[in-house]
């Protein structure tokens, strides 16, 4: 039987038929607030501890957040005592500000003061949630309750901040309405209002006003509507900064801030990652590498994302999600042939081109700029085509197998995934190529040779002579031709080995200086099929005999 859909109710927007945020554009990055140390923190099974706290505020401070909350000071000991330690060690650089959360509660601002003793800039963060679901069934209050609840608390901090040496100047104030979005608007805007002219909020001193999306509980349009309308009813708007804290309910955290911005939102609060409550807080590094991706400076340093990962990890004991966008460890990996194809044309053409502008399908961002590298890009499985092992081969290894020999090489790597039920590595891969084509000894095998290369008339002429195992026994050939391919084959005609014709050659050279080597790529035709070999060897010439005996080899052996 179905579960009863019908129980749930579906969410009724505000009416803004003139909304204007559709058409608008992103085109600056917000505010970043990184709220890690607090909401990503408390979402924990485990908490962190101090050490590991301080830990994530040095990497969230080298990852370029201005504005990091720290905790909830009032609500434990360790959450007090980060505050006091990095205030005390003095370890918040200048160009940083902390934040810290509270209540609305007398006793609880107060403790949340006492932990601010002598820091020299912080974000004092009040939040008590107004919607209706809380007054009915969690406070058992009206409007005014939660209304004064708000008030109350504005009123103390304020009392609190004036008490300070220098009468609270360094001292910015946020204010929440949790549950904003699941609240009545104009109720909502009459909260904040009040809360404003309780804190004395001026256009030279104005308050954060924080407009979560506690749970969420609708499309993101219907966000942007609420955020759009708030800000064009909120009298005297210049005297409030306004920031939005999506959670990711409806995994739509990143559409509900990027959405909130078109409509007006100044600031944002999430954290590395999206960790946080349930599905987690608005992440962070998707919405600043959405602006990136657009040619929008975020003003993070994404250079040492896999270094942050590490710290994240080690400190929330989370793990990022393989697929996580831009973070997970596979979002730099095309397993499918048609996709590395086009992966890897594009990328020759970057090579060759060097063009001003990223364009390569399947990669939306360049993941030298997150310091990852190219390497994993791509890995090999049964379902890659035939671009993709060559690709890796050439990439990783310098080789450069001809384009009509990326079928055959394909069919190979295919079966042999097949075989192992799994992907193959770049090492597989290489061995893979090297027992198909260099090693490939029965049933000839080279065992002496000379080449001897002389000119007459502008002619050249080379004169091959060498001694051939097959099974047990032994044969001396020899031959005589324009080239040492030329030369070879002659001599096979010698020994009786017929019937093969020559169809390709290519060569390039491998590795540098005293250990370059020449690789040489035979195809040859054999009863109506096509046969490559591959010889490497430090002489061009005796690379191509190797090469022509591989192919030989192969032909006998699939005839086999
Ligand atoms: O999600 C939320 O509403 C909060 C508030 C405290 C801002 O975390
Ligand atoms: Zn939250």
């Amino acid at each position: 039987m179905h579960a009863n859909h019908k129980k749930y109710l579906p969410f009724e927007p505000i009416r803004l038929p003139d909304r204007r945020w559709p058409s608008n554009r992103i085109t600056k990055p917000p505010i970043w607030c990184s709220v890690d140390l607090r909401d990503g923190n408390q979402a924990l099974p485990e908490p962190m501890n101090l050490e590991e706290k301080l830990m994530l505020f040095d990497a969230l401070v080298g990852f370029g957040f201005k504005q990091i909350e720290v905790g909830f000071p009032s609500a434990s000991e360790v959450e007090f005592q980060v505050v006091r330690t990095l205030i005390e060690e003095n370890r918040i650089p200048d160009d940083v500000t902390i934040q810290v959360l509270t209540p609305a509660r007398d006793h609880l601002i107060e403790r949340t003061f006492e932990a601010l003793e002598g820091c020299e800039r912080a974000i004092v963060h009040l939040y008590n949630n107004i919607s209706p679901v809380f007054r009915e069934l969690v406070f058992h209050t009206d409007k005014q309750g939660v209304l004064d609840m708000a008030v109350r608390g504005a009123t103390k901090i304020r009392e609190l901040a004036d008490a300070r040496p220098d009468g609270g100047k360094d001292l910015t104030i946020e204010y929440s309405p949790e549950m904003f979005s699941g609240s009545e608007m104009d109720f909502a805007l009459s909260v904040c209002e009040q809360v404003l002219d309780a804190l004395g909020a001026t256009t030279e001193r104005p308050v954060i006003l924080n407009l979560p999306s506690t749970v969420q509980m609708s499309t993101p349009n219907d966000y942007a509507d609420q955020i759009e309308y708030f800000i064009r009813q909120l009298p005297n708007r210049e005297r409030a900064i306004i920031s939005c804290h999506p959670h990711n309910d409806r995994g739509t955290g990143v559409a509900d801030a990027e959405l909130a911005m078109l409509a007006g939102a100044q600031r944002l609060e999430g954290t590395l990652f999206g960790n946080g409550e349930r599905t987690g807080n608005l992440d962070l590094v998707i919405v600043a590498l959405n602006l990136f991706t657009q040619g929008i400076d975020p003003g993070l340093d994404f250079s040492q994302l896999n270094d942050l990962k590490r710290v994240y990890e080690r400190s929330t004991r989370m793990r990022i999600h393989e697929r996580q966008p831009y973070s997970g460890e596979l979002v730099f990996t095309a397993f499918s042939g048609s996709h590395q194809d086009a992966i890897k044309k594009a990328l020759d053409h970057r090579e060759q081109h060097h063009p001003e502008h990223w364009q390569v399908p399947y990669l939306p961002i360049d993941p030298a700029d997150l310091g990852r590298m190219y390497e994993p890009i791509i890995r090999i499985n049964s379902q890659s085509g035939k671009g993709g092992a060559a690709y890796v081969l050439h990439s990783q290894f310098g080789y450069n197998l001809p384009r009509t020999m990326h079928p055959e090489f394909g069919t190979i790597v295919q079966r042999e995934a097949d075989r192992l039920g799994q992907e193959l590595s770049a090492e597989q891969l290489l061995r893979l190529f090297i027992s198909s084509y260099c090693d490939v000894q029965v049933p000839y095998h080279l065992m002496r040779h000379d080449i001897v290369e002389s000119g007459q008339n502008g002619q050249s002429i080379v004169k091959f002579t060498g001694l051939i195992g097959y099974r047990t026994r032994e044969y001396t050939l020899r031959g005589e031709g324009n080239g040492p391919i030329d030369a070879f084959f002659s001599a096979m005609h010698e020994a009786h080995i017929d019937g093969f014709e020559f169809v390709s050659y290519h060569e390039h050279a491998i590795g540098k200086g005293s250990d370059a080597k020449a690789v040489a790529y035979i195809e040859l035709r054999y009863n109506d099929k096509t046969f490559f070999g591959v010889g490497v060897e430090s002489n061009v010439s005796i690379a191509s005999i190797k090469g022509v005996l591989s192919a030989v080899n192969r032909a006998l052996q699939m005839e086999e």
